[in-house]
């Protein structure tokens, strides 16, 4: 079939992207589904600030590639051998799903499978097929999602089957930012009720976070960001205080509002800075969640001799360190019961014309998650 997506040829490209418009807008073929694989109708995409660091070229992608990496939206058709989902379905895509059968998989952390991982870096889908095309150009697929487009199609593994009550717009934040924001405190964190977190960067991903330790029970929770207007949702959203980070006295303030240190120090910014940050208010024996992603090569530092004197941990969590199909449907109805008020996050919704300008409100932290409507 043919229908509309935003294909990325070139990463780099300079800001404002109003102007240089790495994404284009453009008419693409996509094969329909073969032998389990599955049509969505994308009803909805947000836009991560991941998709921003491989617009500006921090970590390499496969090009030309269709983008888009959280999705909500429709079962169209099933290939032959899908017996899990049928059409009308509503789903939610993410990319946190695994081979099934490896010994990560088995282990309940598919984030971290390598079959994956390697289809994530070459382009494919899990199962090693490419299914979009322009002008007899193969395209590549982003993190076997390319939700920035009318249609998709994909593996089982990349589908959470979701009630339909919930409204397909809300949906998508559901595959990256929610399943990040939220996996981190209850996966990775492990917060358990009265301790203290911290968290750096109140965007679409940090937010969630909040609101997960505020269910997890955490007895303060300090929201942190450059940008001052992001402060007063983090309160109502579950911030027992909301700082600015340019406060000069921001390390002695959260030292004495948690008697020495954060029990966690959650870094959502991908700012080296906020990690530098994030070490300092981190308590003895305390955990930095780190989560935050810069630039492939970047490296950062730290003082050794404190690390192991104060016995701190550093802990990456990718994807929230999910299973999607066991953390999804209890973060869906977190949201149905008013505990997540993951729709607060939505900055609004947008046609493809947008796209590119609407990278730069992001780029300048002025907005939350913006979400494509593919098909109006
Ligand atoms: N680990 C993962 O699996 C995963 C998944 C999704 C996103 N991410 C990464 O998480 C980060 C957040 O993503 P998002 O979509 O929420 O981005 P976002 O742009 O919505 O939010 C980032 C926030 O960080 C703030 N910030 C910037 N520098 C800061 C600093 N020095 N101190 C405190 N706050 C600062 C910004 O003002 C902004 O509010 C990005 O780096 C993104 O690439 C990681
Ligand atoms: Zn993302
Ligand atoms: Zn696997």
């Amino acid at each position: 079939m043919r229908m509309i997506a935003a294909v990325m040829y070139e990463q780099g490209l300079p800001a404002p992207y109003a102007e240089s418009s790495p994404l284009k807008i453009e008419e693409v073929e996509l094969e329909g589904p073969g032998e389990g694989e599955v049509l969505v109708e994308v009803k909805s995409a947000g836009l991560c600030h991941s998709d921003l660091s491989q617009v500006a070229g921090l970590r390499k992608r496969t090009v030309p590639v269709v983008m888009g990496h959280e999705g909500a939206g429709i079962v169209r058709e099933v290939g032959r051998g899908v017996t899990e989902f049928r059409a009308g379905d509503h789903v939610v895509m993410t990319v946190g799903s695994g081979c099934g059968h490896c010994s990560f998989c088995v282990n309940s952390r598919p984030v971290l499978c390598d079959t994956v991982a390697a289809s994530r870096g070459k382009g494919v889908l899990t199962n090693g097929a490419r299914k979009l095309r322009r002008n007899g150009q193969a395209l590549f697929h982003h993190s076997g999602v390319s939700s920035f487009a009318q249609y998709a199609v994909t593996v089982p593994g990349t589908l959470v089957k979701i009630d339909p009550s919930v409204p397909l717009e809300i949906a998508s934040m559901f595959g990256c930012a929610v399943v990040t924001g939220a996996g981190s405190v209850f996966n990775a964190a492990q917060v358990r009720p009265g301790q203290s977190v911290a968290v750096f960067g109140l965007g679409g991903v940090g937010l969630n976070s909040v609101m997960a330790a505020k269910i997890a029970g955490a007895s303060t929770i300090i929201g942190i960001d450059l940008n001052e207007s992001k402060l007063p949702l983090a309160a109502e959203l579950g911030c027992t205080h909301a700082l600015s980070a340019l406060d000069p006295t921001l390390v002695e303030k959260v030292r004495d509002l948690t008697h020495g240190g954060v029990d966690f120090a959650f870094e959502i910014s991908g700012s080296k800075a906020a990690m530098t940050t994030a070490i300092a208010v981190t308590r003895k024996g305390g955990e930095v969640v780190c989560v935050g992603l810069g630039a492939s090569a970047d490296l950062y530092q730290y003082a050794h001799t404190a690390l192991v004197s104060e016995e701190k941990v550093f802990r990456g969590s990718l994807m929230g360190s999910c299973v999607p199909r066991r953390d999804l449907p209890l973060y869906l109805r977190y949201y149905q019961e008013g505990r997540m008020a993951v729709d607060r996050l939505m900055s609004g919704t947008m046609g493809f014309d947008q796209l590119n300008a609407n990278l730069d409100l992001l780029d300048r932290g002025e907005v939350l998650r913006q979400v494509l409507l593919p098909n109006g």
